[in-house]
């Protein structure tokens, strides 16, 4: 497996794929990898002539300052897993070879059409623009065929959705579903943050989830929230920011059941913010 650390290596190794007609698949990373992106990683190995990885722990996207210092940073552990896996290249830039200096400064701007109003948007003002921003640096770098995203993130995965409408990348995006730990747990690389009791008390954000799928056809979206959101909070230690069952494309708050809706979930569990969502299937 290559390790390529500036943009300009990575142009070379780019050419060389596509001179011989590679198809390359690419999963972006922001490390600290777990079971969830060895997945992903498998997938474009399967499914690609060439599969590239990036390791880059993005500073636009981090609205909280502490957020970024503590998100966990294991390079050495994931390039042992990466290697593993059969991956060909990752790609580990450093700040520099990503931004120029005066681009930290000033704000990204990109058209998402009101995805970025709800939920994660909210609460994380700027960080969908610092994901697109990255996102397409890095598509524009590696020019990939197939990109792979976990589901985990759904609203991300609606945003990169439209990124790649709106911009005309010539790129598949994969939808890849989420990984859980055995006891339900969304893998995150946030997890590591988490003490044993707290991954324990975790486990129950899930949980609640998949239990609220009873209720479908007995409650409306508001009364099932309220539900879901009652559930959660009474796990001590845990705190919903909030829930919301919103429909699968515009990522609206629905009122009825009339559309296909997935219902997304942030919680405190401590000081770890986690996320995770769950698909309501009406009958
Ligand atoms: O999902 C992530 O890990 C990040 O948001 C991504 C897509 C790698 C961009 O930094």
């Amino acid at each position: 497996m290559k390790i390529v650390k500036h943009a300009d290596e990575l142009k070379k190794e780019i050419f060389g794929a596509k001179n011989t007609g590679e198809k390359i698949g690419f999963v972006p990373t922001m490390g600290a990898l777990h079971a969830g992106h060895k997945l992903l990683v498998e997938r474009a190995i399967a499914e690609n002539d060439f599969c590239i990885v990036s390791i880059f722990v993005n500073p636009t996207q981090f609205n909280n300052k502490t957020d970024l210092e503590k998100y966990p940073r294991n390079l050495d552990v994931d390039i042992l897993l990466l290697e593993k896996t059969g991956c060909d290249l990752v790609f580990v830039p450093n700040i520099e070879d990503m931004y120029a200096l005066e681009e930290m400064n000033i704000p990204f701007q990109f058209d998402f059409g009101g995805l970025d109003q709800v939920m994660e948007g909210k609460f994380r003002p700027g960080h969908f623009n610092g994901v697109v921003q990255i996102v397409s640096k890095l598509f524009n770098l590696v020019q990939p065929d197939k990109a792979y995203f976990g589901e985990k993130d759904f609203q991300q995965l609606s945003i990169i959705h439209r990124m790649v409408k709106i911009m005309n990348y010539k790129v598949d995006i994969i939808d890849c579903p989420i990984v859980r730990e055995p006891s339900g747990l969304a893998m995150s690389s946030r997890n590591e943050r988490l003490s044993t009791e707290e991954r324990k008390k975790a486990s129950e954000i899930s949980k609640v989830l998949f239990e609220s799928r009873n209720f479908v056809n007995s409650f409306t979206p508001d009364e099932l929230s309220q539900w879901v959101i009652g559930e959660v909070n009474a796990v001590k230690g845990l705190k919903v920011e909030y829930f919301e069952i919103v429909d699968i494309e515009s990522l609206q708050i629905m009122r009825t059941w009339s559309k296909p809706t997935v219902g997304c979930i942030t919680v405190f569990c401590g000081a770890v913010r986690l996320i995770d969502n769950i698909r309501y299937i009406i009958n």
